[in-house]
């Protein structure tokens, strides 16, 4: 089958810390995972530092690729393929069509 084939490279820090990079110009601030940036609080208080880490809010933030989810998925009405998959710590998102669409 020939198919168009698409690639991206999906950012490798989230939007947050996109902002705070902006925020500091002269001085790009470095990527810290929520585990880290928290870590020194986990002395004292580490029953609620380990059950804040289950929540979605504690992994919304760090480097992309530590916590992405890869995936291969087909949209039947267009018989497009998407994939995401994590290469060398990058996170890709491909995909191919089916000729014409
Ligand atoms: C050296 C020990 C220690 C460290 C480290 C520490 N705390 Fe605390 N924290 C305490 C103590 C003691 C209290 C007061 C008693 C309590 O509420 O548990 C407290 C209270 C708090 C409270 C108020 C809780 C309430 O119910 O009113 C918050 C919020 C808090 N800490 C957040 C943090 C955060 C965020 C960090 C990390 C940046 C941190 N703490 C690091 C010892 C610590």
């Amino acid at each position: 089958m020939t198919c168009a084939r698409r690639s991206f490279k999906v950012a490798s820090i989230l939007f947050l810390e996109a902002i705070a990079m902006s925020a500091a110009a002269q001085q790009p601030a470095r990527v810290t995972s929520a585990q880290e940036a928290d870590a020194p609080c986990a002395r004292c208080h580490q029953q609620i530092y380990d059950s804040y880490m289950k929540t979605v809010m504690a992994n919304a933030s760090g480097r992309i690729a530590e916590n992405a989810v890869t995936a291969t998925f087909r949209h039947r009405p267009s018989g497009v393929e998407y994939r995401i998959s994590v290469e060398n710590g990058e996170v890709w998102l491909n995909y191919d069509r089916p000729r014409g669409v």
